[in-house]
């Protein structure tokens, strides 16, 4: 669909790459990467992005692409696409392993792909992320690599404990030399799902300030930042899942929203949210059964669940800082 280049259809409608989001978006605000399972939440996604005025990149991940079938979300996405030609964005591989990574490379669908051999020790790490990114390149393709354990760090674990699960700015350094890859995902505090931290903990600022200098002081152009379980965990939505017959465990807990914006202006410039919007689909779903317990036809649900995706994505952008920003970024693309 897109080579290293912005394919332009009919009027308007816009695919870019996920290397000119980073552009334009690098030091001043960060695009939201949004995972996406079916039509109800894609249709949510567009309508958010439009609504909010704000280029987004959809990640699709391997679990999402063995749920219906990966041609299903392509076509998914393509219809989309047209349904709404003011959408900019591009479309993203989440945590990919090395077959899925050729496969989505080879298939001419996406702009990026994240490889994800965090759990490998550094030196295979590197050499697996290497071996993908120059099949990636060699296509004009971007990459995401991990480096570092992604995980809450518990406040009572020493200063030490606390580094050795983060990544290491120099390590950092030295992995994005040896591989080549377009951008970085770094553990600075965070972690997937719904139980991220216990106590006042916050976002590791220091760790996205290290690589941002170590960088500089390298001479590297500046690498983009990758923040991975960055969902906030609203307690109110928790608390209104709870209320409709849920049992989440009410210590769930995520990301200040109010801190993707500083780590974002420090180089933060991808923001991944998956959970937040599996709670919204929850949510709307357990009120509207709880309240119509007769009902059985899923479309009135599946409506309100768009809209009320769309609203969730809305806010999530004017969070990010991405909001207002489409025109800029379609003018800086070249659309
Ligand atoms: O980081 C993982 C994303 O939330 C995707 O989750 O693998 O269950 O689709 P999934
Ligand atoms: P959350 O679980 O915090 O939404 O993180 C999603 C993610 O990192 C997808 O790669
Ligand atoms: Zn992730």
């Amino acid at each position: 669909m897109h080579k290293g280049k912005i394919s332009i259809l009919l009027l308007a409608i816009m695919i870019v790459t996920t290397a000119q989001l980073y552009q334009v978006a690098y030091g001043k605000y960060a695009v939201g990467a949004y995972n996406i399972n079916n039509i109800e939440q894609t249709i949510g996604l567009f309508r958010g992005c439009v609504d909010s005025q704000a280029p987004f990149i959809i990640q699709l991940s391997k679990g999402a692409r063995k749920y219906t079938d990966k041609r299903m979300l392509e076509a998914v996405i393509r219809t989309a696409e047209e349904m709404f030609p003011e959408a900019v964005f591009a479309v993203h591989l989440d945590h990919g392993d090395e077959e899925t990574c050729y496969d989505c490379i080879d298939s001419g669908f996406y702009s990026s792909v994240m490889i994800d051999a965090s759990h490998d020790p550094f030196d295979k790490n590197i050499e697996i992320t290497k071996r993908v990114v120059d099949r990636a390149h060699a296509k004009g393709i971007s990459v995401e690599a991990e480096l570092g354990m992604l995980g809450g760090v518990e406040e009572d674990i020493s200063v030490d404990e606390k580094h050795a699960c983060l990544t290491n700015p120099d390590e950092a350094v030295e992995f994005m030399q040896r591989t080549g890859c377009d951008s970085l995902a770094a553990a600075i505090g965070t972690s997937h799902g719904a139980y991220k931290f216990k106590g006042q903990q916050s976002l590791h600022f220091e760790v996205i300030e290290g690589i941002r200098d170590k960088v500089a002081a390298a001479g590297m152009k500046p690498v983009p930042i990758v923040m991975h379980g960055s969902s906030s965990v609203p307690q109110s939505e928790v608390e209104r899942i709870n209320a409709a017959g849920g049992k989440l465990d009410p210590s769930a807990r995520g990301v200040n929203e109010e801190e993707y914006l500083p780590a974002a202006k420090l180089g933060v410039t991808k923001v991944n949210i998956d959970t937040d919007g599996r709670l919204v689909w929850t949510r709307v779903h357990r009120e509207f059964f709880r309240d119509k317990p007769t009902e059985f036809d899923f479309r009135p649900p599946g409506k309100i669940f768009m809209d009320e995706y769309a609203k969730f994505i809305a806010h999530k952008n004017g969070k990010l800082g991405s909001a207002g920003t489409l025109p800029e970024v379609r003018k800086a693309a070249g659309g």
